[in-house]
């Protein structure tokens, strides 16, 4: 039986322990979320497992590299750290705290939550607006991890042994103005992705990840160790540590902060979704730093793997932007001994990481055309991954026939990345921050962190009240007015 009710038992264990008497509100929408079979995963090192494959993608070890790169390295790798301690953090337990509390897909559990304690419909949005994020994300996301797939047999083939920068350029080129190439990659990525998710929670995504994830870090360490005997480990290092403050811009400060967001996977109910199958004894908050250690530690990895061979490589930039994975990196592993087969290798691991997160994309939506829809898995997942693949055509398009076509200095694929890891994702984190903070019964939230029993809530609490909402406002006023006064 693959869906176990792990969940039912432990939660009135975990009811013995507590007490809830407290307040009838509490106990009530507890019993109800409880009387249903919901599906768990086995262990709290599950949901750690699947969180981190979902943070640990494309955002860290493509854009991670590239944005420490245009944004001169080491300060930006300073606030970026410092974003996720106070912001992504906060967020992150906030948000798994209230899918484990509600204990179903995004959408309704927050339509219980506001329903039990009698709070206006409108917080239901962190739910919609979720669900929405995670499918046009998919769109392009398909699109960009089937570039990867792309690269794989081209490593092995040989494509470029020797080549030089140019050649280089004209082959990545060449692909994107290769609109049927590209929807041949990216069907296959959305194939994979809704495979996985169809076979369920517990035994799709549950063991996906459980094989997946050790496999990605074994491939990282495979690639930091070839790094460090054949690049320029030292120059890498000084490169991504020494804190030089005057490459620091106000601009990389917001991109520090808005890549905190999109990189721990917040703002778009897949962190919430999957809190709803973490077993109720686990502790979120210890849970929560981990996945966010994890997603971090994976981020400076992909950073001290790409650096040594780009800087190994005099003649490559650094700030080379979007194409430094694809264009630069190519070169520098076909210019060095073994460089092709760690180039597959390399590109496997892109792979991976970009296929866990993509599932983490579409399991809310799934979760509620189940829940309230009638749907079953399967037929759940053929209609979402069919909306989210024929959305990739307009992002597929804007690399060729599209090129041109721009709306406020956006092409598609640029319109989409904006309107999501800019405006959709931290308006969502936003609503989460003052939703938890502000609006939603405190005992509710204390009971499920277990807040008496612990010395970080108080300051937990502080942090997501008046820390987080001004510096997430911030960022989505600088998306709102770049989008309407677009510079450069
Ligand atoms: N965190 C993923 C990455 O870094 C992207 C993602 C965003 C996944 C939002 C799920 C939800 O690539």
């Amino acid at each position: 039986m693959s869906f176990v009710l792990v969940r039912v038992g432990a939660a009135v264990l975990y009811e013995a322990g507590r007490g809830y008497n407290d307040d009838l509100v509490i106990l009530k929408s507890f019993a109800l979320s409880q009387t249903q079979s919901y599906p768990a995963w086995r262990s709290r090192w599950v949901f750690i497992l699947a969180a981190t494959g979902s943070a640990v993608g494309l955002g860290n070890i493509w854009k991670f590299p590239y944005i420490t790169g245009e944004n001169g390295g080491g300060a930006f790798v300073l606030v970026y750290l410092l974003c996720i301690l106070l912001l992504g953090i906060p967020v992150m337990v906030a948000e798994v705290m209230l899918g484990r509390r509600g204990c179903q897909s995004p959408v309704n559990a927050m339509r219980q939550l506001t329903r039990d304690a009698g709070l206006h419909g409108f917080w239901n949005s962190i739910g919609w607006l979720g669900v929405v994020a995670g499918l046009i994300i998919l769109s392009y996301y398909s699109v960009i991890a089937g570039w990867a797939l792309a690269y794989i047999p081209e490593m092995g083939k040989g494509t470029f042994q020797g080549a030089g920068p140019l050649e280089s350029q004209i082959f990545f080129d060449a692909l994107l103005a290769d609109k049927e190439r590209l929807l041949g990659w990216q069907s296959l990525f959305m194939v994979l992705t809704v495979g996985v998710v169809a076979c369920g929670v517990v035994k799709g995504l549950g063991v996906a990840v459980r094989i997946l994830m050790p496999l990605l870090f074994l491939l990282l360490l495979a690639m930091l160790v070839f790094a460090y005997r054949q690049g320029d480990f030292a120059g890498a290092a000084e490169f991504l540590f020494r804190f030089d403050f005057s490459a620091l811009t106000g601009r990389s400060v917001l991109e520090a902060l808005g890549h905190s967001f999109f990189t721990l996977s917040l703002g778009m109910g897949a962190i919430m979704a999957y809190g709803a199958y973490m077993p109720a004894t686990a502790s979120i908050g210890k849970t929560v730093v981990t996945v966010a250690l994890l997603d971090t530690l994976v981020a400076l990895m992909a950073g001290m793997a790409i650096f040594p061979i780009v800087f190994a490589h005099s003649g490559i930039n650094p700030a080379a932007g979007p194409e430094l994975l694809f264009v630069s990196l190519p070169v520098a592993f076909g210019a060095m001994p073994g460089g092709l087969a760690l180039g597959m290798v390399f590109f496997i691991l892109v792979s991976i990481a970009a296929w866990s997160s993509a599932i983490s994309l579409i399991e809310p939506a799934v979760a509620w055309l189940i829940e309230s829809r009638g749907f079953n898995r399967f037929s759940a997942n053929i209609l979402l991954g069919f909306v989210a693949w024929a959305l990739g055509f307009g992002t597929i398009l804007s690399f060729n026939d599209w090129a041109g076509l721009t709306l406020g200095g956006f092409t598609f694929f640029g319109a989409m990345d904006f309107l999501t890891s800019r405006i959709l994702l931290p308006l969502t984190g936003l609503f989460i921050a003052i939703f938890v903070g502000w609006i939603m019964p405190q005992l509710a939230v204390k009971d499920e962190l277990n807040g008496n029993n612990s010395l970080i809530y108080p300051f937990w609490l502080w942090v997501l009240r008046y820390i987080c909402p001004p510096a997430i406002g911030v960022v989505l006023l600088v998306g709102l007015y770049d989008t309407f006064a677009p510079v450069g």
